[in-house]
């Protein structure tokens, strides 16, 4: 008996260190909940895909599409000259967008880094520019009080040791071709230098609030957690930066501590993201067109509406959006890019309350046709945007006896409430008891969507 007690106490055990080891980062949910609260609250981010692949302006795909090696991809190098960047013009446009932190793209697959590495020669400071601009990027968004985003690829389509595979620029389906090409790669000197650019990063460019890492594609001639040894690398993004939030691209979705919030792309969810059956934080990430990279002949770009329902939706199904630009190899934003956000930004000064700290609406305020439903928690308020305008009365279905006032949020001006609809007629629905009706002027306001706020009783 004894022997048996022994034998179950060392399995225990056992399983308890296996389980220990497992966990990448140990924190309950609640204290997960407390470091991701800026973002939570904040709802609203600029992505940035910048490298040498705004020069041929057609993809930052552009050499795997085109299978360029390295000798094709040179000329972008070396003519990498973007006289025009300003950081801090990114920053302020950021930022009168409504915005509330940026990711910018350090390094994408194309293997070029924006920063001054001691690792690779292949690097900002050795093109004609000249200067390191990730530092300058992150001065920047500082002084604009703004959290400051890293995307680092884990991919890698210049370094010699990355091997070629199915999504290379150099990929082929002939297995003696692939052997050989591969021959004299070594994926563990990729390893390290992978990681020890990671720890370059967050080292040398004091807090960093967000870590995006691009991405996994294990199987089948890809690449996945063992490639990158994704458990080691993320221990130590924790140990050097405990506070940072992490995105899901490691390969580490069943791993305890391994992500932090998940990132469906160019995808948005139509109610809060479920994994396991357990809501989970989210961000959508999308473009204003087809690209994320700057692509001059690209046209399918979003109009303003599209954009502020897409925010708005991210909200009301409580997720993230984090909206990209592709600076041209100039430096500065697409003029496309540069509209958008203005006009985003316009409706954000008046509105914006209707998307910070607001979340998923509580299931008993039913949602009236052709409206979106944001809610804030603390303040107890009920936002109703008007995705199309409607003519007249909107009605409220069983609200009555919930609303204390209710306001247009642009210009705080006060909408009149009743349980009952004027005029004539057979009893109608506006009639049916429980319901509220709320008395709009004819003429839509002059904001793209307007927001009626409601204060709630207790
Ligand atoms: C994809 C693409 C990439 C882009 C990213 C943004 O993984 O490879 O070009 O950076 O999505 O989410």
């Amino acid at each position: 008996m004894k022997k048996i007690l022994l034998i179950t106490f060392l399995c225990l055990l056992y399983m308890g260190i296996g389980a220990q080891q497992a966990a990448i980062w140990n924190e309950t949910p609640a204290e997960k909940q407390e470091r991701m609260a800026w973002w939570t609250h904040d709802r609203f981010g600029m992505f940035i895909h910048w490298g040498l692949y705004a020069l041929p302006a057609r993809h930052e795909w552009v050499k795997m599409r085109e299978r360029m090696d390295d000798e094709a991809y040179q000329k972008y190098f070396d003519y990498f000259n973007p006289d025009l960047y300003d950081a801090t013009e990114w920053a302020r446009q950021a930022k009168a967008a409504g915005m509330k932190y940026v990711v910018l793209t350090v390094k994408h697959h194309e293997g070029f880094c924006l920063f001054d590495s001691q690792y690779t020669d292949y690097k900002v400071t050795n093109t004609p520019i000249g200067r390191d601009l990730v530092k300058e990027y992150v001065e920047a968004l500082r002084a604009e009080g703004l959290k400051v985003g890293f995307y680092y690829s884990l991919i890698d389509w210049h370094h010699p040791d990355f091997t070629v595979d199915r999504i290379h620029p150099l990929r082929t389906d002939d297995a003696k071709q692939l052997k050989a090409m591969n021959k004299e790669r070594d994926m563990a000197k990729y390893r390290k230098y992978l990681h020890n650019q990671v720890r370059e990063i967050l080292t040398n460019y004091g807090q960093i609030d967000i870590l995006w890492l691009d991405y996994s594609y294990p199987g089948n001639n890809g690449k996945g957690r063992d490639d990158w040894d994704s458990v080691e690398l993320l221990k130590m993004v924790r140990q050097l930066q405990p506070g940072i939030l992490v995105n899901d691209r490691l390969d580490l979705k069943d791993v305890k501590g391994g992500w932090d919030f998940t990132t469906p792309e160019q995808f948005k969810p139509s109610k809060w993201v479920e994994i396991d059956g357990q809501r989970v934080p989210w961000e959508t990430c999308q473009t204003f067109s087809g690209s994320w990279g700057y692509y001059r002949d690209e046209h399918t770009w979003k109009d303003t509406k599209q954009l502020l329902v897409l925010l708005i939706e991210s909200v009301s199904n409580g997720g993230n959006l984090l909206l990209n630009v592709g600076p041209t190899a100039r430096g500065v934003f697409d003029y496309r890019a540069q509209e958008r956000l203005k006009a985003m930004g316009q409706w954000m000064k008046f509105n914006d309350r209707a998307i910070y700290g607001c979340t998923q609406a509580p299931e008993q305020y039913k949602v009236p046709p052709h409206t979106i439903l944001t809610y804030n928690a603390s303040t107890h308020r009920l936002y109703i945007h008007l995705v199309d305008y409607p003519m007249g009365d909107l009605i409220l279905p069983g609200y009555e006896g919930k609303i204390a006032y209710a306001q247009f949020l642009h210009d705080g001006s006060e909408i009149k409430m009743s349980t009952r609809r004027h005029g004539y007629g057979p009893a109608h629905e506006q009639n049916v008891k429980g319901n509220i009706v709320l008395k709009l002027p004819v003429v839509k306001p002059l904001t793209e969507i307007p927001v009626i706020e409601l204060i709630l009783n207790d």
